[in-house]
């Protein structure tokens, strides 16, 4: 037994002595150390030697063993830094395959079309401002004509933190900020992220709007159809039919909601225009005179118009998108195609 054990030692390191790559390895340890390997074998054979010689063999066996995995490691050390030669002798890597690309982050579908949004407003002279996500009911509501139990209050489904403050529910009431610190003309956007209790296919609880406002003297309601005339025209390179639709807002007078003709129907009417050929993509109106007179602005003198865009209901439109939820599940495959 003890002479067994020093030849299975001597033969086992001359064998690991000669192992070239991977597969070698795996031979050897099968061979050597596996469950049915010449080590096991003589390990079960202990059962058979003499009560005193048990003791010294099994320890020598052990030790013997013990030796061979350490070498056994270090070799499998030795291979794998140098696997990509090794592995390219066996033809298991193709050395002359193009390198993997890193995957590279993208901005989000939505951040690209508000950036663009911006810029095109940008171009015609308006100056960019931020607010707040969590607002004053003051400056979302108050400020903006809607008192306390106003109807109009119930369009918003608003998500409330306590009493007076809330999620803000548009961008509008950075019209009420700005213009109380500020004196016209002006010329505002304001970008953001707004939030209402609302979903399905062309609604998310959370969603973006661009406020957009002038204020000046003599500013009409043509004003504010030709700069939103040359904003569709610029988003989406072709001319396409705008529809003003009578509506109302508080704070604006007169008022009116503006559909672009569907671009994934053609207008003929699908399940994202509700069969109608027409999806709105803002609200927008001439700016009430009691919102100037809370802010201190004399309506006599100044007139302005004001809009707030649905970033969502662009993406849509632009990228031809059939429901708004897409673009908040986070699935990789929709989102790496912009
Ligand atoms: C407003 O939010 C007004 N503040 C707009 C405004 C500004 C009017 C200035 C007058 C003057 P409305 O609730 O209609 O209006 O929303 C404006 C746009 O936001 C809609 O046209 C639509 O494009 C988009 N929108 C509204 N709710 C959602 C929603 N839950 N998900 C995605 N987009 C939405």
């Amino acid at each position: 037994m003890e002479q067994e054990l020093i030849n299975l030692q001597a033969q086992a390191k001359d064998q690991l002595a000669a192992v070239e790559n991977g597969g070698q390895l795996e031979n050897f340890r099968i061979r050597f150390l596996g469950r049915k390997g010449q080590f096991s074998t003589i390990m079960k054979g202990l059962g058979k030697v003499s009560k005193e010689d048990k003791p010294r063999l099994g320890q020598m066996a052990n030790s013997i063993k013990k030796e061979i995995e350490a070498l056994y490691d270090e070799k499998q050390q030795t291979l794998s830094t140098s696997i990509g030669a090794s592995s390219a002798d066996e033809g298991t890597i193709d050395l002359t395959l193009p390198g993997r690309k890193p995957q590279t982050g993208k901005l989000h579908p939505v951040t690209q079309i508000m950036n663009e949004v911006c810029s095109i407003f940008e171009s015609l002279g308006f100056s960019v401002a931020e607010g707040p996500d969590v607002e004053h009911d003051h400056y979302n509501f108050e400020a903006l004509n809607i008192p306390a139990h106003h109807p109009a209050r119930d369009m918003h489904d608003t998500f409330y933190v306590s009493d007076s403050i809330l999620l803000r529910t548009h961008t509008s009431p950075m019209q009420a900020r700005i213009m109380e610190t500020q004196q016209p003309p002006l010329r505002v956007i304001a970008p953001g992220k707004v939030y209402r209790c609302d979903s399905d296919i062309t609604h998310t609880p959370m969603f973006h709007q661009v406020e957009g406002f002038l204020v000046d003297r003599d500013v009409s309601f043509a004003d504010l159809k030709g700069v939103l005339t040359i904003f569709t025209q610029k988003m989406f390179d072709k001319e396409l039919e705008l529809r003003f639709r009578p509506s109302f807002f508080p704070f604006t007078e007169p008022s009116a909601e503006v559909d672009i003709a569907c671009v994934m129907c053609g207008g003929s009417g699908c399940r994202v225009c509700k069969r109608t050929g027409w999806l709105e993509i803002l609200g927008a109106g001439m700016i009430d005179p009691e919102v100037f007179k809370m802010v201190g602005y004399n309506p006599e003198v100044y007139s302005g118009f004001a809009f707030g865009l649905g970033i969502e209901r662009i993406a849509m439109l632009k990228y031809g998108i059939d429901d708004i939820r897409l673009y908040y599940e986070n699935d990789l495959r929709f989102l790496s195609q912009f």
